[in-house]
């Protein structure tokens, strides 16, 4: 069992990482002392493969539950789901010490935070990621969130998990895709800031991809340790030192929404992200040829795509002006310097990025 902690003085909290480590949640929750009523928000194949397990391990330790079923699709991001979740939550909690559980990926994850945050203006909840890309990131820092029809992530709050609970046993049952499109947020990583975790992904891939335990809880406490640190010194993304979390995300966002969300997926698209910014990086002499060609071999290496197929540049181009993150006029971009090195580059002219995107164009 592997620890590591998000220090934001009382809303401090652990991530607790390990393999078979689903027994012994009940022991941590009651140490916790959050409450003792769970109100598990999670999906029907998700109840169906480990909802008895989860049951077990909270029985054992005297907690009764109570399991919500969302449909498994991003759709459940809105409103209307956290609606008719918040509204069940409310039959459930009547007279009771209820906190809450997300069981599932992100988008379980950012659904259940966004009701906690605003549920009696606050209730306690703990995250349980059951994919890779909600165990190295998601469900860590506390961002919550639900999608509009004009765009997604548009609702949503800072509100801290009192626990995240990863076991690495629940990333055995995802396909390649899902384990890929986390693999791409392992990659950003190791690139913008452990350049050990870089090697590692390099020389271990076929275990990796085989879901080895000691090597996916060896990636899962990396990135957890580095997205804790991050968000302890920059919760809410005021000082600039989460920004370069969105290393590969500014193209990578402006893919996804070209395709209308139904073409790349986020880790597909970030990768693509990750490639266009490299080759930025190297035209503005950040790093060298090398440099640039390791990175997109590491992508490839885990299957993630480096070419990008029917999406016009033009509307690429136009979604990245569309993106929440960027400011009036000034775009910013999180480039490599080197391997676990990042600059921040502001006013990125126009030509310079549709070379890049070029790069990515098969
Ligand atoms: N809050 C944040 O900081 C943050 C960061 C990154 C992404 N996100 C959000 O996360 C979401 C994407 O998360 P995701 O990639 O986990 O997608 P997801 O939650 O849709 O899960 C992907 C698929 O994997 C399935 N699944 C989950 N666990 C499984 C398991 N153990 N075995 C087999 N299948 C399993 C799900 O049912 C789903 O079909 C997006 O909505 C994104 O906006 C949030
Ligand atoms: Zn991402």
């Amino acid at each position: 069992m592997l620890k590591s902690r998000v220090n934001l003085g009382k809303r401090s909290y652990e991530i607790i990482i390990g393999e078979g480590i689903l027994s012994q949640l009940g022991v941590t929750l009651k140490r916790l002392a959050i409450g003792t009523d769970a109100f598990i928000i999670t999906n029907k194949f998700l109840k169906d493969k480990y909802g008895a397990k989860l049951s077990r391990a909270l029985l054992k330790e005297g907690f009764n539950f109570h399991f919500k079923i969302v449909a498994d699709s991003e759709k459940s991001k809105s409103i209307q789901t956290a609606s008719m979740v918040i509204s069940e939550l409310a039959k459930f909690s009547k007279e009771k010490k209820v906190f809450i559980i997300a069981f599932g990926g992100g988008v379980i994850g950012d659904l259940s935070g966004f009701v906690a945050s605003v549920y009696k203006r606050g209730t306690n909840y703990v995250q349980i990621p059951t994919t890779l890309l909600a165990q190295v990131d998601s469900a860590i820092g506390g961002k919550t969130a639900l999608d509009l029809d004009l765009g997604k992530n548009l609702v949503g709050a800072f509100y801290q998990p009192r626990l995240v609970f990863s076991d690495v046993d629940f990333l055995k049952s995802l396909d390649n895709k899902q384990l890929a499109s986390g693999m791409s947020e392992v990659i950003k990583y190791a690139a913008i800031k452990d350049k050990k975790l870089f090697s590692f992904l390099e020389d271990n891939s076929k275990k990796i991809i085989a879901k080895d335990s000691k090597a996916l809880e060896k990636i899962v406490a990396s990135c957890s340790k580095i997205k804790a640190k991050i968000t302890s010194s920059d919760e809410r993304e005021t000082c600039g030192l989460r920004t370069i979390l969105n290393f590969g995300h500014t193209i990578g966002h402006a893919i996804e929404a070209a395709g209308g969300y139904c073409g790349y997926n986020h880790g597909q698209a970030v990768s693509l992200g990750m490639i266009a910014a490299i080759d930025l990086s190297q035209r503005l002499k950040l790093i060298n040829q090398k440099l640039a060609v390791r990175v997109e071999n590491l992508i490839k290496l885990y299957g993630l795509p480096s070419k990008l197929k029917a999406i016009p540049m033009a509307k690429i181009i136009k979604a990245h002006y569309h993106d929440k993150k960027f400011s009036g006029k000034e775009n910013k971009f999180v480039l490599l310097s080197g391997i676990g090195k990042t600059r921040i580059v502001r006013n990125v002219s126009l030509d310079l990025i549709k070379e890049s995107i070029k790069k990515i164009s098969g």
